[in-house]
């Protein structure tokens, strides 16, 4: 049996968990104000960095010592400008005492940019100083809180139902810091109600970095992808998300509500998923999506 609970408010306090008693993060911060998925969500980039900041915090309190925080996350361009998330968020974490461990680049396939192609203008004006190049990766930042992970402390059979199949390994090629996965298409469920990241991302981190009956956490949930891919695993999960639209989807995904109970009808384990509202849980998604709109419309017009 594993637990699963879901706190609708703002993880820059986690208050209900206790020091240590973390053993992985797992997570996807906002990109900003990226005009597809937030436009306008923080007042200012310092504003958004100090949010990093105050939840890296929290993160650091809350993890076990010598475990690890993986952090999915990419520069983001907003009106030409590119703000360097990915350096900052290093940046704050070592200031809060993290290590900077690992850094594996998320490829995705070439055909699937989500975001409009800016290489369509060197076609046009094949000279020199016209070259903009399509994004298709991300970046997995690994941090690790300083002290040694005891490994000799871990139960046999424990270690034995955590065991890697290492011909997924080779055959996938999780060895290298090089990942090749498709992300969550824009005609997929989720990726309608923010940027969700592909669960095969998480699978591989829960799996490298985690035993079965530990504790996964996502401060940033989003739809849920995190606790879905962890109860799969046999790993609890805690999840932080501050928009309280995401509720129906996250339970969906949970299968806590009505609809995914069908589903769930004749499973063996018997899971317990528990949501918490708390007061500083707010609304967004309906502001974002017809700020989104707002700018569709006036990009058409142009
Ligand atoms: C990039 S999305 C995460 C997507 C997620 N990985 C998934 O697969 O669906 C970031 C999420 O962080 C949430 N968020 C923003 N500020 C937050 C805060 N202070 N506390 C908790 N969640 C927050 C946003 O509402 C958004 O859903």
């Amino acid at each position: 049996m594993v637990f699963v609970k879901v706190f609708f408010g703002s993880s820059e306090s986690m208050r209900e968990l206790r020091d240590g008693s973390v053993h992985l993060v797992v997570t996807s911060p906002p990109y900003y104000n990226a005009p597809f998925d937030f436009p306008g969500l923080f007042p200012s980039y310092d504003e958004y960095l100090d949010l990093l900041k105050r939840v890296g915090r929290e993160v650091y309190r809350v993890l076990d010592d010598g475990r690890v925080a993986c952090y999915v996350t990419q520069d983001v361009r907003i009106d030409g400008k590119l703000y360097p998330i990915v350096s900052d968020l290093i940046r704050i974490m070592r200031e809060l005492g993290f290590e900077y461990q690992e850094k594996i680049i998320w490829r995705k396939p070439e055909g699937y940019i989500r975001i409009s192609r800016r290489s369509g203008v060197l076609l046009q004006h094949p000279y020199p100083m016209y070259y903009y190049p399509d994004n298709i990766y991300e970046e997995v930042v690994v941090f690790k809180k300083p002290g040694e992970f005891d490994r000799a402390s871990v139960p046999t059979d424990i270690k034995e139902k955590s065991k890697i199949d290492v011909h997924r390994f080779l055959r996938e090629k999780w060895y290298l810091s090089v990942w090749d996965l498709t992300n969550v298409l824009p005609s997929e469920k989720w990726s309608k109600y923010t940027a969700a990241f592909p669960e095969e991302l998480v699978e591989r981190l829960v799996i490298l970095y985690s035993y079965v009956g530990e504790t996964v956490l996502d401060p940033f949930l989003g739809t849920g992808t995190t606790c879905f891919v962890s109860k799969r695993l046999g790993r609890n999960c805690v999840g932080y998300e501050v928009d309280l639209e995401l509720r129906d989807a996250i339970e969906e995904r949970l299968g806590t509500n009505a609809k995914s109970l069908l589903h769930y009808v004749g499973l063996e384990r018997q899971d317990v998923v528990e949501i918490v509202v708390r007061s500083d849980a707010r609304n967004l998604r309906t502001k974002l999506r017809e700020e989104i709109e707002k700018r569709l419309k006036s990009k058409g017009r142009n």
